[in-house]
């Protein structure tokens, strides 16, 4: 398993999220399994657990490899739909863990267009079921929107230029099409490649990343057992607010104030790890208790 996604931050998310025999597990972004495994096996209790994850690749390697045969429920689901479905059948836990964004299989695999590294289609789904791809977005969106999204999503200070660009360029067939419009952005050497905001823009759309954060967060408070933790860790600074926000807003002294916070600062991984796992150079850890 861990050649094809190495899990971020365990002894982190083990320290905070501190597993109790017994206790029950939702991991709404339960990916290769990483995690779960070792908090599983640390609760001893699969049965009223729940792995999430809206890719059919990983939930097929979770189903028929990392539990195969083990009591556990595996749901093809994303989070926001999930959260409110488990809501509905008034499911409470006491451990909740959000791995936020792509796996290593996203972006080492070409044929799913993730990377500005290798050749592929304009794809970009984590749910390979649903419509909307990078393809569309590209060669449909308006130029506005196109700029609109590249500054939120990307925070590209060239974003004007490259959504003009893109309607110049149209269509756009593979990854590399987009590729070549930011390196023309941006001539001359930089720091990142000058197509990693730009990704990172068109994926977030794709995939409505911040959306299913944000309209997520509340039920999975409401998810939670009193005593429950949630852990949630993130890629990128857009994530991170939006959870640093939510956590901070309930968190006070306020009565009606569910939470209480575990993590004031985030959690970052150490050099050991970093060496180990570059993957894991941005992740950041935040995680609350329910009063
Ligand atoms: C960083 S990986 C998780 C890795 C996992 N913790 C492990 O140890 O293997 C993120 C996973 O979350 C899934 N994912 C991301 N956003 C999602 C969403 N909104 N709903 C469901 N799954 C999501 C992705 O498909 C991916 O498999």
């Amino acid at each position: 398993m861990s050649e094809i996604h190495k899990p971020v931050l365990v002894k982190e998310v083990l320290e905070i999220l501190t597993p109790k025999k017994d206790e029950n597990l939702v991991d709404f972004t339960a990916g290769y399994g990483g995690h779960s495994k070792i908090i599983l096996n640390l609760t001893g209790n699969s049965i009223d657990s729940y792995l999430i994850d809206r890719d059919s690749q990983a939930i097929d390697y979770l189903k028929n490899i990392a539990f195969k045969s083990e009591p556990v429920n595996i749901v093809k689901q994303d989070f926001y739909e999930a959260s409110k479905d488990l809501f509905r059948k008034n499911k409470n836990f006491d451990i909740i863990l959000v791995d936020l964004g792509v796996s290593s299989l996203h972006i080492n695999d070409q044929a799913r267009g993730f990377s500005f590294k290798q050749t592929g289609p304009l794809d970009m789904r984590m749910d390979q079921t649903q419509e909307l791809d990078a393809e569309f977005i590209l060669n449909k969106y308006p130029e506005s929107k196109l700029r609109q999204i590249l500054e939120e999503y990307g925070e590209e200070p060239k974003a004007r230029y490259i959504a003009k660009s893109i309607i110049l360029a149209r269509p756009l067939k593979t990854t590399d099409d987009l590729a070549r419009i930011c390196a023309k952005a941006w001539p001359g050497h930089s720091k990142t490649n000058p197509a990693t905001r730009t990704f990172q823009a068109i994926r977030i759309e794709v995939n409505q990343e911040l959306k299913q954060l944000t309209e997520s967060l509340p039920v999975w408070i409401k998810l939670l057992k009193p005593g429950g933790r949630l852990a949630v860790i993130s890629f990128h600074s857009l994530e991170d607010r939006i959870v640093k926000k939510f956590f901070n807003e309930n968190s006070g002294q306020r009565y009606d104030d569910k939470l209480l916070l575990l993590t004031k600062k985030p959690i970052i991984p150490d050099q050991t790890e970093l060496v180990n796992n570059p993957r894991a150079r941005s992740a950041k850890l935040r995680a609350v208790v329910k009063k």
